[in-house]
């Protein structure tokens, strides 16, 4: 399949809003067909790029050295505290080891592009101090900011779960303070996890 579609293309536009104008004349039952062609579209445009090389795809970031300090560095600014740059550099450093010993970071995956990252996903055996009796934990859902609304995140979504489906896990949790965003990707409302967040579960397998 040549490479009809630009790698920047943004998903959201292959749905709205043109799409939605352009079938408001035609039938409910034409509509549903038309909707269903999209939908297609999309699936296929979504496996087609990341199953091409020198295209968008999904890599291991724990195996790329630089990917995996900038995932440090971005996870820091977006959850951590405020750091100099001598501070940062410091810090990078002795995460990088740590997370290549330690073995609380199961999988960091990231959407790339050819080499640039665009966002990362992680599964840890626990996140934080609450709940260390549920394992393993879907975490670090990042999208940069560049890159957002595009769809992006769902791909990162897809990735996680399939790797631990691949590692033989039935269940992720994971904690957030997010409102109907998960859900979107079917994951299950389990209660209030502390003051703040949430607990969600997705169900992998039937147990
Ligand atoms: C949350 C985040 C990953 C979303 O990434 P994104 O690529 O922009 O999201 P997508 O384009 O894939 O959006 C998918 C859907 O989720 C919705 N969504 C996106 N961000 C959302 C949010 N913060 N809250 C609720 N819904 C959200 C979108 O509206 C979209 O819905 P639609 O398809 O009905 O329009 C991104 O904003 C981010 O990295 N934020 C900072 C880190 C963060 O908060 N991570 C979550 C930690 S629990």
């Amino acid at each position: 399949m040549p490479h009809l579609i630009s790698q920047r293309f943004p998903l959201k536009r292959i749905f709205q809003p043109y799409h939605l104008g352009a079938i408001s004349t035609i039938s409910s039952n034409k509509f549903s067909k038309y909707f269903i062609k999209i939908k297609k579209d999309v699936e296929e445009f979504i496996e087609y790029n990341l199953g091409e090389e020198n295209f968008m795809k999904i890599v291991n970031i724990k195996e790329n050295s630089e990917l995996l300090s900038e995932y440090i560095e971005l996870c820091s600014y977006e959850w951590g505290s405020k750091k100099s740059t001598l501070e940062m550099q410091n810090y990078v450093e002795k995460k990088k080891k740590s997370i290549l010993n330690d073995e609380k970071v199961i999988s960091i995956l990231g959407l790339v592009d050819n080499d640039n990252l665009i966002g990362f996903i992680s599964l840890f055996k626990y996140d934080g101090e609450d709940r260390k009796d549920l394992t393993p934990w879907y975490a670090t859902m990042y999208v940069k900011k560049e890159y957002r609304k595009r769809g992006y995140s769902k791909l990162l979504n897809d990735a996680i779960l399939k790797e631990a489906i691949k590692l033989g896990y039935k269940k992720v949790y994971l904690k957030t303070e997010l409102d109907n965003y998960y859900e979107r990707f079917g994951a299950k409302y389990a209660g209030k996890i502390n003051e703040f967040e949430k607990l969600y579960y997705f169900e992998l397998a039937k147990e």
